[in-house]
């Protein structure tokens, strides 16, 4: 058994999960732990900061004149035990996760230049394996030769709930309808974009956590890594 790290993919539809285990993957087999949609997320922020969007509006050509000027690093946070994500050295983990962020972000994660930055980051943040990635594009785009590849599934009713649940906690003030609309939506904007559409790499195990406890999607998971990890 020679125990070498390998990448994980973890793609799937927004809302089902995918960074709880990711983080719970990565913690168990002490791997760096990567959340693409974080990314997607800050330069969303960016663009809401500068004016580049708003909800009637997207100045594209605008934004992406200033993308050099965009840097988006993760620190890790040793008491929350995963890294942050930060704004040109301005934490903003918490920002970015509003729904107002949310119903944004699909649309700045369309544009091609924004995602040639990213992956390419990307891609260098897993350059020596030992990475679980999540997002839309890890298993087809950034990595294509992960070793283990997952796409998670939800219907989109569990996947709102869980996603009111969340932000009713953060004390966001937001009706489940307008939560189950956005993850209609990104659904929608998400798998017919033109560059790097969500879809399911041929080779992904497909896992539907609508009725799965997070404790028996974490063993699941787990086994198929430590099982790919005990023949690298
Ligand atoms: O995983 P998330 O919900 O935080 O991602 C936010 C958005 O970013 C999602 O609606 C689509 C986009 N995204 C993407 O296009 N590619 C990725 N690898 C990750 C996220």
């Amino acid at each position: 058994m020679t125990n070498k790290k390998i990448t994980i993919a973890i793609d799937g539809y927004s809302s089902t999960g995918k960074s709880t285990v990711a983080k719970q993957l990565a913690k168990h087999l002490s791997y760096t732990y990567v959340d693409s949609g974080a990314m997607y997320r800050a330069i969303t922020l960016y663009a809401m900061q500068q004016g580049f969007i708003s909800d009637s509006f997207l100045d594209k050509d605008g934004l992406v004149s200033k993308l050099n000027d965009v840097s988006i690093s993760f620190i890790y946070n040793e008491g929350l035990g995963f890294s942050e994500v930060y704004l040109n050295g301005i934490n903003v983990e918490k920002e970015i996760r509003t729904l107002k962020v949310s119903q944004l972000v699909s649309k700045i994660a369309a544009i091609p230049e924004v995602r040639m930055k990213l992956v390419e980051q990307q891609h260098a943040m897993g350059i020596n394996k030992g990475v679980v990635m999540d997002g839309r594009d890890i298993g087809t785009v950034v990595f294509p030769d992960a070793e283990l590849k997952i796409f998670m599934v939800a219907s989109a009713e569990t996947r709102a709930q869980r996603r009111f649940k969340e932000l009713i906690e953060k004390g966001e003030v937001v009706s489940f309808d307008d939560v189950l609309k956005n993850v209609q939506e990104r659904d929608y904007l998400d798998t017919t974009r033109k560059d790097s559409p969500l879809v399911k790499a041929e080779d992904a195990i497909e896992i539907d956590n609508s009725e799965l406890s997070l404790e028996e999607q974490f063993h699941k998971i787990v086994k198929l890594a430590e099982k790919i990890i005990s023949k690298a």
